[in-house]
């Protein structure tokens, strides 16, 4: 351990939110990070929800080789061979039937202030609808039509942003109907105090198709075929946010696949670099006719870079030769029912939910109550995490305490047995700490 680099850390270093660990860290391989004293790390979020090939894949590693061979990076006005090759490849395998157009970016942020962009330059409108919990981005534009997070201390965001109640299935703001009701029923109001609120510029209602900063919450079928219909309704545009769920994490294509409504334009980021800063935003033709005749841009110094369009290229192709899609449905599978297994022997696990390899797992004091459990989040999380196994948990008091789990694609059957056992002995040591501590309070 180099005491001198984590003191250096702290001293140098701007906090830039979230917890972040004790340690320093080294490297990464597969499902494992590695710390600084050496130390083997389950890795159960790929990261930042990005390696979802495992980290450091040789595909990577030899794709980021030939890009130093041939170019990392070019002049923007230089459209590289390889990103006309991913371009293609996009339109013609990966993304829904129609949105054949793409323009190819850095991150999750600035793919939705893209998205955000042409549909206020399409619509000629400037109005965005946006759904409680969804996490878009920290830019202007992104962060405006978030609601994950604090909003405080940055001044003025953007004008023009309208939220509706999501869709909880678990904890729905409308009581006494079943879940899908509810959650049709959120959407009704959430239009209609919408339409009363509206100029009539209306731009785009922007989605994350699964809520997963908000807690892993899957919105039934039915409410994304809404959502498809009240976007028509209005002449707005919709954008599917597809940052977490593109790419097989959810054991399909993308969720505009598991949900059968495509979207005018899909912003994709995350799952496609594979830790690399690769972003991407495809929409239709006529949309992009219809920009460009009227001067858009989107002009950054990395825009169409063919280091992460290399490196794109091989997480797609990997996808495809390992059947990750497959696995993600498969190993999905098994990981839930063992999720499920240790529901079936602690209350405090109250919902197991998501799809694929994208996973909540929702902690709370009684089943009857729902009360979220934010200590025994805190706790097991760090339990977990000294006894190897490096778990997200989101709390937001509004919202419970649940863990986010997305290990890559590639962990192994062992792999997951390693983590649940984890979690497993964890949550029974927070649990006993607990409630040791509340009797020496009594
Ligand atoms: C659904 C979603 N959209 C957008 C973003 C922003 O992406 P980035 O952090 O790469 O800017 C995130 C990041 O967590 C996300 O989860």
């Amino acid at each position: 351990m180099n005491t001198h680099l984590r003191e250096a850390a702290k001293e140098f270093m701007v906090r830039y939110g979230g917890d972040t660990f004790p340690s320093l860290f080294r490297s990464a391989k597969g499902s494992i990070v590695i710390d600084d004293t050496g130390r083997e790390i389950l890795d159960f979020t790929s990261g930042q929800m990005c390696a979802t090939i495992g980290h450091n894949h040789p595909a990577i590693v030899q794709a980021v080789h030939e890009a130093g061979e041939k170019a990392y990076h070019l002049f923007s006005g230089m459209i590289p061979e390889v990103v006309a090759q991913l371009a293609e490849t996009m339109a013609k395998d990966w993304m829904p039937k129609g949105l054949s157009k793409s323009i190819f970016i850095n991150t999750g942020s600035e793919s939705n202030e893209v998205a955000m962009r042409m549909a206020k330059m399409f619509t000629d409108g400037y109005e965005i609808l946006a759904v409680g919990g969804s996490w878009h981005g920290v830019t202007g534009g992104a962060s405006a039509a978030s609601f994950a997070s604090d909003r405080k201390g940055y001044g003025v965001h953007v004008p023009g942003v309208f939220v509706m109640p999501e869709p909880n299935l678990y904890r729905p703001y409308i009581k006494g109907l079943d879940g899908e009701a509810s959650a049709l029923a959120c959407l009704e109001m959430g239009l209609k105090m919408y339409d009363m609120a509206s100029t009539g510029r209306r731009a785009a209602i922007i989605v994350e198709p699964i809520i997963s900063a908000g807690g892993v919450l899957v919105p039934p079928k039915s409410y994304m075929k809404a959502l498809r219909e009240a976007a028509d309704e209005r002449n707005m545009l919709l954008i599917f946010d597809e940052a977490q769920t593109a790419f097989g994490r959810i054991g399909h294509r993308h969720a505009a696949d598991f949900f059968g409504v495509t979207p005018d334009i899909m912003s994709v980021s995350k799952t496609m670099g594979g830790g690399l800063p690769l972003a991407a935003v495809a929409t239709t033709p006529a949309i992009e006719e219809s920009i460009h005749s009227k001067g858009f841009t989107f002009y950054t110094s990395h825009v169409s870079d063919p280091l992460p369009a290399t490196v794109g290229l091989a997480v797609l192709r990997t996808i495809q030769e390992e059947h990750l899609i497959e696995r993600a449905q498969t190993m999905g599978g098994y990981l839930r029912r063992r999720l499920e297994e240790l529901q079936s022997r602690y209350e405090a696990i109250g919902d197991v939910r998501g799809e694929g390899m994208l996973l909540g797992v929702e902690l709370v004091k009684s089943r009857d109550s729902r009360e979220p459990f934010h200590a025994l989040g805190a706790l097991t999380t760090q339990r977990c995490y000294e006894l190897g196994l490096s778990m997200n948990i989101r709390r937001r008091p509004e919202r419970g305490s649940v863990w986010r789990i997305a290990p890559p694609l590639t962990t192994t059957q062992s792999e997951i047995d390693r983590g649940v056992d984890i979690l497993d002995e964890a949550l029974r040591l927070s649990l006993d700490e607990i409630s040791r501590t509340k009797l020496v309070a009594a």
